[in-house]
Parts: C-alpha cells; sequence; structure tokens
C-alpha cells in the first residue's frame, strides 16, 4: 500500500488549504524556477524515465507524446492543451484534483509548456463541472497574481499565459480532436487522426493534449526524480495512480495507490470491501464505461495496471474507474444502459458508429426483456465487430467493448433470461 509521504495529491479529500498558501505548505510551487532552468530537454528526458503512461484513458507514454512537438519553431505557435472534460462513465478523479489541488494542475501546466515551447495552454473543463471551474479559475488567478504566470513566469524569464475554457456537456468533446475542434468554436466532432495534435492540432499548430492527471503529477516527479515514481509499479505501468471506486463496495471512494495493486487489495484497504462479501461479487468494469467488464472470480486477484487488465483479463486500465457490481445487478441491463448512453453521445459523422450504436441498443433493448432468440446474441456480437476498428474515433470502439464484454462472459445469463421468456417465466423487465 502507498505510505502517505508518497502520495502526490496530498488534499484529494479536501481537509486542507486548497490555496496558494497552503498549496505551498504541501510543497507545490517549491523550486519552479529552478525546474525551468534545468531546460526542455531535461524535463523531457526525466518524464520519459519516469515511465509515466497517460491517465486520460489510452495509457501513451507522456514524455514520448512530448517528444513529438517541434524542437525548433516553424513560425506558428505551440500549445499545451489539458483535457479536463472528464465524463468516461464511472470517472470522477480529475474532479477531486481541480476542486482540491488546483495548484499541482496549474503548475503542471507551466512545467509542461516550458518543455514543448508553448507559450500558452487552454485547460478544456466539461460543462457540468461548475464548482471545479470556480476553483480552477480562483487558483489561476492567485497564481497571476503571486507572478507565477503570465508575463516572466515563476521569474524564469518564459512568458506563459493559462486560459480555462468551459464545455457544454457533450460526451464527444473529451475526444481531443474533438475537444480541439470546439474549443476554434466549432461543433465538436472528431478530426481524422493522422494528423496527430503534435503535427497539426489548435488552429492547425502544434499541439500536445493531455489528461488532467498526467499533467498534474509532472512537478512531483520532477522534484522527487524519475527513479523514485518509475519505482512504483510493474515494469511499464509505473507510478501512483487515482483509482475512483464506485458501486456495490462499501465504501466508494477516489484514492491514490501505486500502480500494480492487487485489486482485492484496493478494496479492502480503501472501500471496507464488497457489499455482502466478496462471493456477492459479480463483476467489476475496471477502467470506466468503455472497457469491458471481467466476471468476479476473476477480478480478486487482480493486478490494477495497464497491461495484466488488457493482457490477462481481456479488459483495461482506461481511465481506472473502477465499477463494482455485486449479485443483485442486472448485468445485462446495465450493459444496455452504456450502449444508450453511447447511442446518445455518438456525434453522428461515420456510418459504422451512427447506425451502429442504434442497432446495438435495440437488440441490448430486447435482450433485457429476453424478447429476442438466441442466435440474436451471435448477430450481436457481429456488428460489435463491425463497429469496431471502423470508425473515426474511439467511442465505436467504447461502445462495442461493453457488450463484447457482456457477450464473452455472461452469454449464460443472456441465454438464461431468453428461454425463461420463452417458458413465460419472466415478466417484462422495463427498460427505462
Ligand atoms: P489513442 O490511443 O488514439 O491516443 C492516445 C494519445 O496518444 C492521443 O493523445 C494521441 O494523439 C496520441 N498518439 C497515439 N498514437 C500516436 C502516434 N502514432 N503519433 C503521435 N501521437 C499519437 O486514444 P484516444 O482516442 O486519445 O483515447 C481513448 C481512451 O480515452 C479510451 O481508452 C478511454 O479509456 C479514454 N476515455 C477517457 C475519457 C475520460 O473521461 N477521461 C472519456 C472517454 C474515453
Ligand atoms: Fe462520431 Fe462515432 Fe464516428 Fe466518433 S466514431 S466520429 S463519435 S460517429
Amino acid at each position: 500500500m502507498l505510505q502517505d509521504q508518497d502520495r502526490i495529491f496530498t488534499n484529494i479529500y479536501g481537509m486542507h488549504d486548497r490555496t496558494l498558501e497552503g498549496a505551498k505548505t504541501r510543497g507545490h510551487w517549491d523550486g519552479t524556477k529552478d525546474i525551468l532552468g534545468k531546460g526542455r530537454d531535461w524535463i523531457i528526458d526525466e518524464m520519459k524515465a519516469s515511465g509515466l503512461r497517460g491517465r486520460g484513458g489510452a495509457g501513451f507514454p507522456t514524455g514520448l507524446k512530448w517528444s513529438f512537438m517541434p524542437k525548433e519553431s516553424d513560425g506558428r505557435p505551440a500549445f499545451l492543451v489539458i483535457n479536463a472534460d472528464e465524463s468516461e462513465p464511472g470517472t470522477c478523479k480529475d474532479r477531486e484534483i481541480m476542486r482540491h489541488d488546483p495548484h499541482t494542475l496549474i503548475e503542471g501546466a507551466l512545467i509542461a509548456s516550458f518543455a514543448m515551447q508553448a507559450h500558452a495552454c487552454y485547460i478544456y473543463i466539461r460543462g457540468e463541472y461548475i464548482r471545479e471551474k470556480e476553483a480552477l479559475q480562483a487558483a489561476i488567478d492567485e497564481a497571476y497574481d503571486a507572478g507565477l504566470l503570465g508575463k516572466n513566469a515563476c521569474g524564469s524569464g518564459w512568458d506563459f499565459e493559462l486560459f480555462l475554457h468551459h464545455g457544454a456537456g457533450a460526451y464527444i468533446c473529451g475526444e481531443e480532436t474533438a475537444l480541439l475542434e470546439s474549443l476554434e468554436g466549432k461543433k465538436g466532432m472528431p478530426r481524422m487522426k493522422p494528423p496527430f495534435p503534435a503535427g497539426a492540432g489548435l488552429y492547425g499548430c502544434p499541439t500536445t493534449v493531455n489528461n488532467v492527471e498526467s499533467i498534474a503529477v509532472v512537478p512531483t516527479i520532477l522534484r522527487r526524480g524519475a527513479s523514485w515514481f518509475a519505482g512504483f509499479g510493474r515494469e511499464n505501468n509505473a507510478g501512483t495512480k487515482l483509482f475512483a471506486i464506485s458501486g456495490h463496495v462499501n465504501n466508494p471512494c477516489v484514492v491514490e495507490e501505486a500502480m500494480s495493486i492487487s485489486f482485492e487489495e484496493l478494496i479492502e484497504k480503501h472501500c471496507g470491501g464488497i457489499r455482502g462479501g466478496w462471493d456477492n461479487l459479480k463483476a467489476v468494469i475496471p477502467g470506466g464505461s468503455s472497457v469491458p467488464c471481467v466476471r468476479g472470480e476473476k477480478m480478486r486477484d487482480a493486478v490494477m495496471d495497464f497491461d495484466y487488465l488488457r493482457g490477462e483479463l481481456g479488459s483495461g486500465l482506461g481511465t481506472a474507474a473502477v465499477i463494482v457490481m455485486d449479485k443483485n445487478t442486472d448485468i445485462i441491463k446495465a450493459i444496455w444502459r452504456l450502449a444508450k448512453f453511447y447511442k446518445h453521445e455518438s456525434c453522428g459523422q461515420c456510418t459504422p458508429c451512427r447506425e451502429g450504436t442504434g442497432w446495438m441498443m435495440r437488440v441490448m433493448d430486447r435482450l433485457v426483456r429476453g424478447e429476442a432468440d438466441e442466435e440474436e446474441i451471435d448477430m450481436l456480437w457481429d456488428v460489435t465487430k463491425q463497429v469496431e476498428g471502423h470508425t473515426i474515433c474511439a467511442l465505436g470502439d467504447a461502445a462495442a467493448w461493453p457488450i463484447q464484454g457482456l457477450i464473452r462472459n455472461f452469454r449464460d445469463e443472456i441465454e438464461d433470461r431468453i428461454k425463461a421468456q420463452k417458458a413465460g417465466r419472466v415478466s417484462a423487465v422495463a427498460a427505462e
């Protein structure tokens, strides 16, 4: 278990003063000018050595992503854009950073922007995060007043402007290129990649889009050293990580832990166990709604990191939003609810996603009630395969994977419901 002295987010529960004064007493903004003085190459090399993988869900190596930005300016300005559009169902970790530890993010924004030669950074915060926006803006204002941002930020000689942009509440605007479109004042529709944002991003200029947590951990990594951060977790899965645990545990919470902690330890130490005990565990979605669910009995010994969850369990760490479901859960209905969500949030730009999400939701709707033929399970599987990998952005995959997880892990339950319905033993379960 992570020791208190190794926690980066020391105010995640809002027990301490979140203002600049309070943040400084907890070690933030300490020696920032000296860090900048070590130069861009040093910062990027340290980030690579730390092993930090992006905390927004995809797990792309952060230092490597930064190194894609042009070393020499070709006349276009460079930008850092921080993705605070946290909308993945189950995910509420960045919210706690912005509410209670906003200076970790602001200091990280300055250092990361400096490393990528960006004089400006935009934080795109989701429309529903009103109090978080206020807390973050207040912290930004404090940092300007203290000379930490703006002209000659921190006395470093580097001019740096930080802008907070409030979204309007569309899930798709969390997709990095849709976010850039939205920031430019357009409808939030994903762009084809490549080009990746480092080549042509905001206003066609070199841009890096990073998640809130990815940026907020940067100052502490650089102060304590890449090897300190790399010392947590298994190889290729380094660091500490915020887990947002919800559902049928006794004490749902957001907690910072060492990467690669076991699922059992995570739940026992921080959540007071599974509601009704471990025998009552039915399923877990370990990484936010975009990754497939896993049967409860396979999860108990699971290692909570990118490689184990994907490689051993066919799921993923994603945003580390751990959704726990006990045996009272109607798992078919739970996944139907996600199918409905993705259909609603599809931007409609590409046919497999626009049509496929509706199709999948309608079949799921009938499976919930058991009013389908058994062969439709295979047909639904085929539809998910026609959506997966055939769309402009990852929303198509995200809509397909939860259904694949359901069929892979709980096919027996779907079949039983169809049989029971045919035998007249199930009253229609209304899918509201
Ligand atoms: P991705 O794998 O396409 O890209 C990840 C990052 O690496 C992007 O910034 C991309 O530009 C960069 N990248 C990838 N390959 C590159 C290359 N060859 N050259 C340069 N840069 C490259 O994944 P994506 O679509 O950005 O994110 C999908 C994930 O987002 C899902 O796995 C899901 O877990 C997560 N997600 C998180 C949400 C949240 O609320 N935090 C909401 C919805 C999804
Ligand atoms: Fe839009 Fe869906 Fe295509 Fe993404 S996959 S661009 S959300 S239609």
